[in-house]
């Protein structure tokens, strides 16, 4: 199988010298891929900024902001059999980024923002041969906030995961994560390494797409 995978945060220029990001590490999403290639497939990783070794094996493409990621993604994913956004991709974005670093001054500053394109959204299920894994990190309603994204976003599997807790996936080396699929099935990987939590992953990835291979013959 060929998998493309997207990992890390996504920078929002504000200035020259300054973004907006999210605290992403980007070790699940480099996991799901060294998981992948164990498991004898190809992978195409897509990172945002990150401070981590990348599998030898993967075929890279290092972006930095929302819109590089979706022009990445769109290059690549006609080749691939499933797109797993692992990546924390930011919403929003300064609708304008200032040429020259912004001056401080003694007074509040406001930047307005604009939303990002939705990666997820943009491959309409009638039009695509590939899976696609969306990721939700919740604070609140980790259920009901993960069913909703997985129909919105048209999503063949959501993986969420509890950022709430001081203990939660972000920048951890362990994480626990509940799978939700669109017809309603529920499964769960309780809390261990990011490592053995990827490999279970691949394992479920693997599993949906042989399901429709089956389907088709
Ligand atoms: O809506 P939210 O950002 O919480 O959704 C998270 C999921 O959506 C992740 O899989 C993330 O990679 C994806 N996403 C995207 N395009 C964006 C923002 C998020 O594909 N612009």
């Amino acid at each position: 199988m060929r998998f493309l995978i997207t990992a890390g945060p996504t920078r929002e220029p504000i200035d020259p010298v300054r973004y907006l990001s999210n605290r992403s590490s980007g070790k699940m999403g480099y996991a799901i891929a060294a998981a992948a290639i164990e498991a004898g497939h190809d992978v195409i990783l897509i990172s945002g900024p990150v401070c981590l070794d990348p599998p030898s094996e993967a075929e890279l493409t290092f972006v930095t902001t929302a819109d590089q990621m979706f022009d990445a993604v769109h290059r690549h994913v006609k080749n691939c059999d499933i797109l797993v956004m692992c990546a924390a991709v930011a919403d929003y974005k300064p609708a304008l980024a200032s040429k020259d670093k912004i001056k401080k001054q003694n007074a509040n500053l406001s930047i307005e923002l604009s939303p990002t394109r939705d990666i997820l959204s943009s491959f309409p299920p009638e039009h695509r041969e590939f899976f696609v894994v969306g990721f939700a990190a919740e604070t609140t309603d980790l259920h009901k906030n993960a069913q909703k994204k997985l129909r919105a976003k048209n999503c063949d599997a959501i993986v969420a995961n509890d950022v709430g807790s001081p203990n939660s996936g972000m920048e951890s080396d362990e994480n626990e994560v509940t799978i939700f699929f669109p017809d309603g099935q529920i499964q769960e990987i309780s809390r261990t390494s990011k490592k053995n939590v990827a490999r279970e992953l691949v394992k479920i990835f693997a599993k949906m797409c042989e399901k429709r291979l089956t389907k088709k013959m």
